[in-house]
């Protein structure tokens, strides 16, 4: 998604505003651009489609330097990836960046150009330039004519401003979508992701909604509105900001995957005792308000809210309390029965999902009980803006494919089942079970990841596939959803799910033997009804791909691929299960040459609708 990067400073800042951009290259762009202002009071703009790194090479043939100046990575909304539509957009002496979406652009270019000005891209932004420099023309001062400009905007939106009258300064503001002040020695910062800044800084301030920054080099102020000024806290990042490095792997989607036995272990440090699960961990209120939950309402998006369907099949069977779950951009917009009593649960690896977030704002205006976020994202709108908050602790998560946060966020959800289980009469033995199975899962991961060999092999059988169905029971079918979704996301292959006991209610027609069936199989107390779908599947002559800890319960032939996972106490099963199917789709993508980490048309972080 679009990333914003900003500096004043007394140096050049064009290699920070390059660097700054590189960092937030994982959120997923069409194109970027940079201006600064030279030392003679000139813009200079730079822009090129595709990556950074054309930025880069356009700036090797036409350097520009400048001690101020702003950056952008576009994610196309309005109008195609072209140079034309890439970020900076410019009014006369005045340089815009812009995250998210004007809604009422169409309007505001009208009257814009019936007052004379003459728009050269397709863009929402090109307003907000024209507009603001229309305000300034009338005498006002780069911030007021920001503030003033703001007002006329309906929408989502963060945005940084530069403008040569005023050439020490830098003037930025957020609504609804994310943005961060960093602050250096006599020389600050902007960003919508503290990450671009971590080469600068580690002190950083999280701008609220509606806040406008008047940034120079000495100096910040914080305004609310148009006239309020406010106090922000400064935040000392002390987490090593763990480089977006590689490593010895070549793709970081990998690094993710095989760095789940560490992250798993850090999600439960702290969390769990020998037989217990600590409740503090969602919390120092956690407990009073667990006492209270009668119901759970869950909401997220993509993987985040595959997580959440594996919880509701926990929640139910477990802790006996019931649970629904949503996608957030249709709860968003649905006018909800709470019953009484219920938690509202949001999940979010980014914590900066514009659906998610503003799903939240709504459900507070509704009778919830109290709203908790399960997160990987410290100081992120939705940490910031929920009563009740779980870390997942799963490190910086750079590959598109969210792979690590999901097995995180299940653990996490996990703990929550069982912490409010407790009070619905939840057995002291049963607890005790699930939480040494959980404290053996980092184990079970690490030997599932020595299937990677295996997978890579059979990764071939669906090079040259266009469709591919994935099949689970239970709480198993979830799991099928994040592994359709992983394959589809990353190989481009057209890969659904279903519950397999589903198949014969429409999909079984689309089975042939050009059709691969990916099947979630571990024994449990669906395995033999799954069986005897699969048996239908192979009856009609489809490629049978099932991953099991009862390899002999399935025919070995041709058809039948059995991937034999080793068993696994029950409760940790899904999240043992995604790592396969995980390695499945990385090794696919590989045979196909897509681009696993940055797939087509995806973003990292979706801020915007
Ligand atoms: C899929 C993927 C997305 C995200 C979704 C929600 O691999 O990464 O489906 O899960 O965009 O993002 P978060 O969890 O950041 O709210």
């Amino acid at each position: 998604m679009c990333g914003i990067v900003g500096a004043v400073a007394s140096r050049n800042v064009t290699a920070i505003l390059v660097e700054g951009l590189m960092r937030l290259e994982y959120r997923g762009y069409d194109s970027a651009g940079l201006a600064v202002i030279d030392t003679e009071n000139n813009l200079q703009i730079r822009k090129a489609v595709g990556k950074v790194k054309g930025l880069v090479d356009n700036l090797d043939t036409n350097p520009a330097s400048g001690s101020v100046g702003i950056a952008h990575t576009r994610w196309a909304t309005h109008g195609k990836p072209t140079e034309k539509n890439a970020h900076p957009h410019q009014s006369n002496d005045i340089a815009v960046v812009h995250n998210g979406i004007i809604e009422n652009h169409a309007e505001l270019r009208q009257a814009l150009k019936n007052q004379g000005y003459v728009f050269v891209s397709e863009t929402d932004t090109e307003v907000i330039a024209h507009q603001i420099h229309a305000l300034v023309n009338n005498g006002l001062s780069l911030l007021e004519a920001t503030q003033q400009a703001v007002a006329l905007f309906e929408g989502a939106y963060a945005i940084a401003v530069v403008n040569t009258k005023f050439p020490d300064e830098l003037i930025a503001c957020r609504s609804g979508s994310p943005l961060v002040l960093g602050l250096g020695i006599e020389e600050n910062f902007v960003a919508s992701d503290q990450m671009a800044l971590r080469q600068v800084t580690d002190r950083f301030v999280f701008l609220e909604e509606g806040d406008f920054v008047h940034l120079e080099r000495k100096k910040f102020s914080i305004f609310n509105g148009d006239k309020e000024l406010v106090e922000r806290k400064v935040v000392q990042l002390t987490d090593k900001a763990e480089a977006a490095s590689k490593g010895e792997y070549r793709h970081y989607m990998l690094k993710e995957i095989f760095e789940q036995p560490e992250v798993l272990k850090r999600t439960l440090q702290g969390r769990i005792s020998k037989h217990h699960v600590l409740e503090e961990a969602f919390g120092t209120e956690a407990k009073a308000i667990f006492d209270r939950v009668k119901g759970v309402q869950i909401v997220a998006c993509g993987t985040s809210y595959h997580a959440g369907l594996v919880a509701k099949y926990w929640m139910e069977s477990i802790a006996n309390i019931p649970c629904q779950v949503e996608v957030a951009s249709e709860y968003r917009y649905r006018k909800v029965f709470v019953p009484k009593d219920t938690l509202f649960v949001t999940i979010s690896q980014s914590g900066e999902t514009a659906d998610t977030l503003a799903a939240l704002k709504e459900a507070k205006k509704s009778d919830y009980l109290a709203s908790l976020v399960i997160c990987n994202a410290p100081s992120s709108s939705l940490v910031r803006e929920s009563d009740l908050v779980f870390m997942t602790h799963a490190g910086p998560e750079i590959g598109v494919a969210s792979t690590k946060a999901f097995t995180t966020q299940l653990v996490a959800l996990q703990l929550l089942t069982i912490a409010l289980g407790r009070r619905q009469g939840l057995s002291e033995s049963v607890e005790s079970d699930m939480v040494s199975a959980l404290a053996s899962l980092p184990e079970a991961v690490s030997k599932a990841l020595l299937l990677d060999d295996v997978i890579k092999k059979t990764s071939e059988a669906f090079a040259d596939k266009h469709h591919a169905l994935f099949l689970g029971r239970g709480v198993e079918y979830p799991v099928a959803m994040e592994g359709a979704l992983k394959l589809k996301e990353i190989s481009y292959i057209h890969a659904e799910s279903y519950p397999a006991g589903e198949l014969k209610h429409g999909p079984l027609a689309l089975v042939d033997s050009d059709m691969p069936i990916v099947a979630v199989a571990p024994n449990n107390e669906l395995m033999e009804k799954l069986k005897s779908n699969l048996e239908e599947v192979q009856a009609r002559g489809g490629k049978l791909f099932v991953f099991s800890d009862q390899a002999d319960a399935f025919p070995n032939s041709d058809d039948v691929t059995v991937i034999d996972v080793h068993s696994v106490p029950e409760t940790i099963a899904p999240m043992v299960y995604t790592i396969p199917l995980q390695l499945l789709s990385y090794h696919v993508a590989i045979v196909k040459g897509t681009d696993v980490d940055q797939p087509r048309n995806l973003a990292k972080s979706v801020t915007v609708e």
